[in-house]
């Protein structure tokens, strides 16, 4: 994909990990849409998903896809744990793959302590409670429910769900897995300080904290085939004294790297109740650029991205492998095909019903 004198912006060269190839550098953000019925995919994954697909992505990410399920934020959340979900994933995976140039990966996650709420358009309602499960028995928010501290027979279930979905998410015929480790979830409140204050093993050190989510990738690892790659996405800095540090955040991503990870998709934040970031614009990709760095491992970066001169330098730049975006996939499907228009890039390849079009200019 070249531009008329030939050149290929780096937004628009090739990637690799493990036998799957992206045709270029940009990423859907994996996006809670709260539109699964029990867990399962519906008709509006297919078009949201597969519309992105078509929008000329290399790589879209399904929505956090939740283990158990007392692992959904919310009773629209999305699953992998029944065997219903796995036709109903294959229906989007097989789209992508059959219309689009597109690869999919599945981001799958557990809720832990943000688990257990009302969807976000729907009033606040006690029938969908349910039981809770963190490292530590600290609430989300001071109004807000004090989840279990789990033990080793919850670790167990929780690790073993992990495995299984990752199982069903081969059967379903995704590319990549993303292990959700970030955000304040279940295995990225393993890793902060600041909500893990556990006693055994699995408390106290950096390396005490990653011991569970580093079991959880072991297992995901174990039944996910070889030639495909997993990545992880970690909040990187808590935004709050006494939390995940970016030096931390560096042994992490070595951590990672050591036990087999094929890429580290670096966001922050999201992890205590009030954390904000204060900063804009590229504000994680300086975390992205550090752990890339130090490490060696590939590495993702998301948010703020807006466009396409964004994306070059920040590829050019050795600054991420990959530019994930979220909010622009909602607001444009077709933001890769839009930037590479722009850039005058002969690619992605329009869909062949589409190709009338081609040439079109659009005045709004
Ligand atoms: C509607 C919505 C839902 C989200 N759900 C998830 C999610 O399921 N998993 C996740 O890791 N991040 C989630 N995020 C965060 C995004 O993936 C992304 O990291 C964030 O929006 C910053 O990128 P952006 O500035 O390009 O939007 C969500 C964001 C939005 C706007």
């Amino acid at each position: 994909m070249s531009d008329k004198n030939g050149v290929t912006p780096p937004m628009f060269t090739p990637f690799t990990l493990r036998g799957m190839t992206l045709i270029n550098r940009v990423v859907m953000s994996p996006m809670c849409m709260y539109s699964a019925e029990n867990g399962t995919a519906t008709d509006f994954h297919l078009v949201h998903l597969g519309s992105r697909a078509m929008g000329g992505a290399g790589l879209i990410f399904t929505e956090m896809t939740d283990v158990e399920p007392a692992g959904r934020i919310s009773p629209g959340c999305a699953g992998m744990y029944k065997p219903d979900h796995v036709p109903a994933w294959k229906r989007v995976t097989d789209f992508v793959h059959r219309t689009t140039e597109a690869k999919i990966g599945v981001q799958l996650g557990h809720a832990g302590r943000k688990a257990a709420n009302p969807v976000p358009w729907e009033t606040e309602s006690d029938k969908n409670r349910w039981e809770i499960y963190a490292p530590s028995p600290i609430a989300f928010s001071d109004a807000g429910p004090v989840p279990t501290e789990m033990n080793r027979v919850h670790m167990d279930r929780v690790r073993d769900a992990f495995a299984n979905a990752a199982r069903m998410a081969d059967e379903a015929d995704f590319d990549i897995i993303e292990l959700h480790c970030g955000h304040g979830y279940l295995l990225s409140t393993f890793i902060s300080p600041l909500t893990n204050q556990r006693n055994d093993d699995y408390g106290g050190s950096l390396e005490n904290r990653m011991r569970f989510p580093l079991e959880v990738f072991q297992a995901v690892r174990n039944e996910f085939p070889g030639n495909k790659p997993i990545s992880a996405r970690i909040s990187a800095f808590d935004w709050v004294d006494g939390g995940t540090t970016e030096k931390d955040a560096v042994e992490i991503g070595r951590m990672f790297k050591d036990a087999g990870l094929d890429i580290l998709d670096v966001s922050t934040g999201n992890v205590v109740a009030g954390a904000r970031p204060t900063a804009t614009g590229l504000f994680q990709t300086p975390f992205s650029e550090t752990i890339r760095r130090e490490t060696g491992i590939p590495t993702m970066t998301v948010g703020n991205i807006r466009g396409p001169a964004e994306i070059n330098d920040i590829i050019a730049d050795g600054r991420a492998d990959l530019c994930v975006v979220g909010k622009g996939h909602l607001y444009d499907p077709y933001f890769a095909r839009h930037a590479a228009h722009a850039l005058d890039v002969d690619g992605p390849d329009a869909p062949r019903q589409y190709e009338r079009a081609t040439g079109y200019t659009p005045s709004f």
